[in-house]
Formats: structure tokens, C-alpha cells, sequence
């Protein structure tokens, strides 16, 4: 495995790999869990070349705090993807990635404007420029991305279309632990009582799910009241959104019937540790 810290450097390690070999690769900002590792391994399925980037990305964090806080633990994170046997490793520095000031503003039709967008403003346009640069860089045949940041997801693969891209964006399942809570960087960030609090949010995402598959008779607008209710019951988190949306447009839904895809989504907070989670309906 190549660790690369420089494009420089990259461009070395990726032209000695062999010729004509598709590249597999999966962006990340480190922390790495076992979700980020359950797509090192779906790529592995698609190509015995996978590169991996970690890079937190200054542009997609609106809240300084947060940036400053965000967890680093590089040399733990080669350990895991040494194991792995992937190909090259790339960690750029900030001044590798942006060497001057990223201007761009990308149209993202909209999908921006429910879930995270409103309450993080800049932060889709910051995860598209740094994947934008990354592509360009590593020049992949196939990118994974994870359905646990389904918005993101949606977001990636628009923007690749729109793009023209030459790159497959293939979708991941999201990673729990036993408990039922969505692998993320920032549960560590969650105190003990936190951490202990939060298996209610897939609990009730679940529930949701199984509720309209027996066609209850909420209608979608209720159902998120539902949802909002339970998860609000445990006192050390407050919903911030749960939104039904369909899953291909992002926008709130009225009625179950005129849509084929449907996706519930919510943001919750523990203290200041801001969590996502998403689920399935239909
Ligand atoms: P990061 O949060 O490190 O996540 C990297 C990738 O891992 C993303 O595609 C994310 O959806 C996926 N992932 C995280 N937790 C997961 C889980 N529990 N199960 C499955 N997949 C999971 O997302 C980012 O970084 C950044 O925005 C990035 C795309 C790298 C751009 O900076």
C-alpha cells in the first residue's frame, strides 16, 4: 500500500499501478469505522485497485467548532486499510487540494434544499468542490459513496450526470452497530448517557418503515409527527428535521401513492453532536 501525501506523488503511485486498470475509490475524512471499511470492501468486489482519500475537507464544514473537533486518527486508519490490501492511500494537505480559493458554486437542482441544506448552508457545494478535485485527481471508473448520507449520495450522483463524469457512483448500504445505530465518525464525539440515548432514532425509523409497509393509515405528514414524537421522548436528543422525501427529487411528499421511491431522513442532536440517519419506505 502507497501512502501519498502530495498529487505529485499520487500521480507516481497511480501511473505504476497496471495498465488499463479500472480504479476503485472511496473519498473519506478519515476516522475510518467499520462503514467506511463496508465500502472499501464493496469496491474490492468491482476492482483489485482501490484508492482512498482522506482529506477533511475545509470547504463542506459551516461551523468552525465543528472542524476544529473533528476527529484525526491517520496512522490508526493506514493500519485498517493496509489491512484491507488497498492500492494507494491519499492525504493531501489543504494547500495540495485548494491551492487557491475555490469559487465554484455548482447547481444542485435543488436538492439542497431540504435535509441538511437548510441548516448547513455551503455545505453540499464544499463536499462537490473537494469531490470534483478528487475525481479529477484520481480519475476513478467507480466511486462509493454511502446511503447513510443519502442526501450527499443524491448530490454526488447528480452532479456526476450533470458533469458527464466517466465515473460509476454505486451506492452502499449503511453500516450499524448491533444496536441498530448508524456507524459515524462523530458518535465518539457522544458520551457515554449520549451514546446510550441514541438507539431510539433507528428504533423508530424502523418502525416507521414497518408501519407503512402494513399500510397504516398515517398519512406522510403524520407519520413524521410520529417520528419526531418518539425519538423527542428521550430527553438528551432533540429531532432537528424528519423529513419523508422522495428519493429522487429530495422534496417532502403529501401522499404515498405518487411516488415509487420514498426515503424518511432525519437530523438529530445529542447536546452539540449533530447525527443523521435515514431510512427506507417504499
Ligand atoms: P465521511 O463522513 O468520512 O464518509 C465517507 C464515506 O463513508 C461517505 O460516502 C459516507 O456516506 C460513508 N459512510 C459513513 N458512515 C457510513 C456507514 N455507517 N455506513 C456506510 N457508509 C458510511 O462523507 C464524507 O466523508 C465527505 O463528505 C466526503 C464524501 C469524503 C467529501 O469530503
Amino acid at each position: 500500500m502507497t501512502i501519498c501525501y502530495t498529487i505529485e506523488s499520487f500521480n507516481k503511485a497511480l501511473s505504476s499501478l497496471p495498465t488499463n486498470c479500472k480504479v476503485g475509490f472511496v473519498p473519506t475524512m478519515g476516522a475510518l469505522h467499520q462503514g467506511h471499511i463496508s465500502l472499501v470492501q464493496k469496491a474490492k468486489e468491482f476492482t483489485n485497485q482501490v484508492v482512498v482519500s482522506i482529506f477533511v475537507n475545509p470547504n463542506q464544514f459551516n461551523n468552525s467548532n465543528d472542524l476544529a473537533n473533528y476527529p484525526r486518527t491517520i496512522q490508526e486508519d493506514c493500519k485498517k486499510l493496509e489491512t484491507e490490501k488497498v492500492s494507494i492511500v491519499f492525504i493531501p494537505s489543504v494547500e495540495e487540494i485548494y491551492p487557491k480559493k475555490d469559487n465554484r458554486t455548482f447547481d444542485l437542482a435543488g436538492l439542497d434544499s431540504t435535509g441538511e441544506g437548510p441548516s448547513r448552508p455551503g455545505h453540499f457545494n464544499g463536499v462537490v468542490q473537494v469531490v470534483s478535485r478528487l475525481f479529477n485527481i484520481v480519475k476513478p471508473s467507480f466511486a462509493f459513496f454511502g446511503e447513510k448520507d443519502f442526501q450527499q449520495l443524491a448530490i454526488i450522483k447528480h452532479i456526476t450526470k450533470k458533469l458527464n463524469y466517466p465515473v460509476e457512483i454505486v451506492a452502499c448500504p449503511t453500516k450499524r452497530e448491533k444496536d441498530g445505530v448508524a456507524m459515524s465518525s462523530r458518535n465518539m464525539l457522544l458520551t457515554p448517557q449520549q451514546r446510550a440515548a441514541t438507539p431510539i432514532i433507528y428504533q423508530s425509523l424502523a418502525k416507521a418503515a414497518e408501519m407503512v409497509s402494513a399500510q397504516n393509515l398515517f398519512s406522510p405528514r403524520e407519520l413524521s409527527i410520529w417520528v419526531t414524537s418518539q425519538i423527542n421522548k428521550e430527553p438528551l436528543l432533540t429531532t432537528e428535521y424528519v423529513q419523508i422525501v422522495d428519493s429522487n427529487s429530495l422534496q417532502p411528499i403529501e401522499s404515498w401513492e405518487q411516488h415509487n421511491n420514498i426515503q424518511l431522513c432525519t437530523a438529530v442532536k445529542a447536546g452539540s453532536v449533530r447525527l443523521i440517519d435515514n431510512i427506507k419506505l417504499k
